[in-house]
């Protein structure tokens, strides 16, 4: 018998327990509550509580219900032991959150593009004002990040006759695409960039990565989309870049704090667009699908999809 133990702070455990259960017909799975110290084999969870990992050593797998894991490294690295020495942690990859991401990328450069966030700003006083249309060879669009969902965001958007070049630590080979890598081609990269997408895992290495200056090295008057982490953002920063003009106009998916406090500035600014971290939600089927195949790999001694190397932190 396999037991597994569930927790996440907002999912209906039941819908997870039972769609688990039917895939995997061995298991025995568990909503966790304090206190159970009693054995698993695996465990899903989504911004556990401290103690419900820590010691749990003869774990085969931690399962991450979201793509990024940084709130559970961080809480690992803030509270050393929360994740059992040598457990492996692995992640969602896509499981339906690269079409999601598609989608929002897609609407919200082609909203810049056709500029309809200003001819919205138009209507509002009533004015009748045909604006230049943009030109695609001069709307460059740069994604920070080129792994599961920003190779995807970057072939949509080349699909669409957008010029695209991404930044990642490695070279990338995305048809159509300019990649560049590593922190001495980050200026370079952005240097030209008329758009920006921000899809980078939240690390030592990339938390502030949207300041001054890289918005600086960016086209004047441009765009960002942060649809990764809000500690990506320097937020003050991005006020002062449209307030000077250097950014015509944001959005933002997450932000440092969430939900955002009532008296943040972004709420009301007219520059501002706001969605409340729906980016790319966590699709259950598919996820469920995604972790009771990778379960089966690691029983049957195959490789699993989706390791976390915790040394990078993605
Ligand atoms: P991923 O497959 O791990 O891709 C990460 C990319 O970032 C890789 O291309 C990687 O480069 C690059 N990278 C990492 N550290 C870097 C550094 N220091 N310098 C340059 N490039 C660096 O992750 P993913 O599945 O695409 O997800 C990305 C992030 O999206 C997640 O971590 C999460 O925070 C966010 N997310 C947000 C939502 C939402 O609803 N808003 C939903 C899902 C995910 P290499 O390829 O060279 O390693
Ligand atoms: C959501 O933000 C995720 O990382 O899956």
């Amino acid at each position: 018998m396999m037991n597994i133990i569930f927790y996440h702070p907002t999912f209906d455990s039941k819908q997870w327990i039972d769609g688990i259960s039917k895939r995997l017909p061995q298991a025995q799975v568990r909503a966790w509550q304090r206190d159970d110290m009693q054995p698993a084999d695996y465990a899903l969870v989504w911004q556990p509580p401290q103690e419900m990992l820590a010691s749990r050593t003869s774990l085969k797998g931690i399962f991450a219900l979201g793509a990024g894991v940084d709130a559970i490294i961080t809480q690992e690295q803030r509270h050393p032991g929360t994740l059992p020495a040598g457990v492996p942690l692995l992640r969602l990859e896509d499981t339906g959150m690269s079409l999601q991401m598609q989608e929002y990328a897609l609407a919200t450069v082609l909203r810049y593009f056709r500029r309809m966030d200003e001819y919205q700003l138009l209507q509002q006083q009533k004015q009748w004002r045909p604006l230049t249309p943009h030109q695609h060879g001069d709307f460059t669009v740069g994604i920070l990040g080129a792994g599961v969902l920003g190779s995807c965001v970057a072939e949509k958007l080349i699909d669409m006759n957008f010029q695209v070049r991404s930044w990642s630590r490695s070279l990338k080979d995305i048809p159509g695409v300019k990649s560049f890598f590593g922190e001495e081609q980050l200026y370079d990269f952005a240097s030209g960039c008329k758009l920006l997408i921000n899809l980078l895992p939240n690390t030592p290495q990339t938390a502030g990565i949207l300041n001054t200056n890289l918005f600086a090295h960016l086209r004047e008057h441009a765009y960002l989309i942060n649809l990764a982490r809000g500690a990506h953002l320097v937020e003050g920063d991005l006020l002062r870049a449209l307030d000077s003009g250097q950014i015509a106009a944001a959005t933002l998916d997450v932000f440092i704090e969430e939900p955002l406090p009532g008296m943040h500035p972004f709420w009301s600014h007219p520059r501002v667009s706001m969605t409340p971290h729906i980016g790319a939600n966590t699709l259950p089927e598919q996820a469920m699908d995604n972790i009771a195949a990778n379960i089966r790999a690691i029983e049957e001694g195959r490789a699993p999809t989706g390791l976390v190397d915790l040394t990078r932190g993605y």
